[in-house]
């Protein structure tokens, strides 16, 4: 695949570690689930490393001093549905102020094209930094269609968070959106005949949610 200047891959060896355990057949939804979560954080913790940060003054029971908050613009996790919302929790116990919307997206099965269904954003959330968060990035129709209606409504400062992707998709999201940073825990051989990544770990939102 091509290199893309948007395009991270996060390596750590906690983060591989956990998605080896997510992959893996055997493992339980509550498993799953727990995993999905504490991945997310990891990596959410990993792509803000650039937060800006601004001085106040506290007091120690010691002393007065200067020490460093975040500054900047408040965060918005947007979850795609269903699987999205597998990665929300985790991120909150790193970044608890985030507010969190949603955006409902569904890939038909056959023609493999997104529909979107639902979008609820915080009034003020074209003002944010927005996190668009899915597990899986597969033909990459479903993060292009909520990338196109974020900008749509006006919003710039847009990160992705995917746990793993799959090339084609990489090369779609990358071309349309050279902009948007995309980050990822693992960068899959391929898409099979039905549109799922592989290796991969399945369906993640059946696994997430138990529906099959
Ligand atoms: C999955 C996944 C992504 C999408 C990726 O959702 O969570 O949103 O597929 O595929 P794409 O890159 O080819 O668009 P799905 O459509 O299965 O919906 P669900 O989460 O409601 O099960
Ligand atoms: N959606 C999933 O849940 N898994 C895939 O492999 C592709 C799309």
């Amino acid at each position: 695949m091509e290199n893309y200047s948007n395009f991270h891959i996060v390596q750590h060896p906690l983060i591989q570690h956990k998605l080896t355990l997510i992959r893996d057949k055997k493992t339980s939804k509550k498993e799953f689930s727990e995993l999905v979560n504490e991945v997310a954080m990891l990596m959410a913790y990993d792509m803000t490393k650039d937060l800006p940060l601004k001085e106040v003054e506290i007091e120690t029971p010691i002393k007065k001093m200067k020490s460093s908050v975040v500054a900047g613009k408040k965060i918005v996790l947007m979850p795609i549905l269903r699987a999205g919302i597998g990665m929300v929790n985790g991120i909150l116990q790193l970044i608890p102020s985030a507010r969190v919307g949603h955006i409902g997206i569904f890939r038909d099965e056959e023609t493999l094209q997104p529909h979107t269904y639902f979008f609820k954003m915080p009034k003020d959330g074209t003002k944010r930094d927005i996190i668009l968060i899915d597990p899986m990035l597969a033909t990459g129709g479903s993060i292009i269609a909520a990338v196109d209606k974020l900008k749509e409504r006006g919003c710039k400062n847009i990160k992705c968070l995917c746990l793993i992707v799959a090339p084609e998709g990489v090369k779609a999201f990358c071309e349309k959106h050279p902009d948007v940073p995309l980050y990822t825990a693992a960068l899959d051989e391929c898409l099979n005949e039905k549109g799922y990544i592989v290796p991969g770990l399945g369906d993640a939102g059946d696994r997430l949610f138990g529906t099959k």
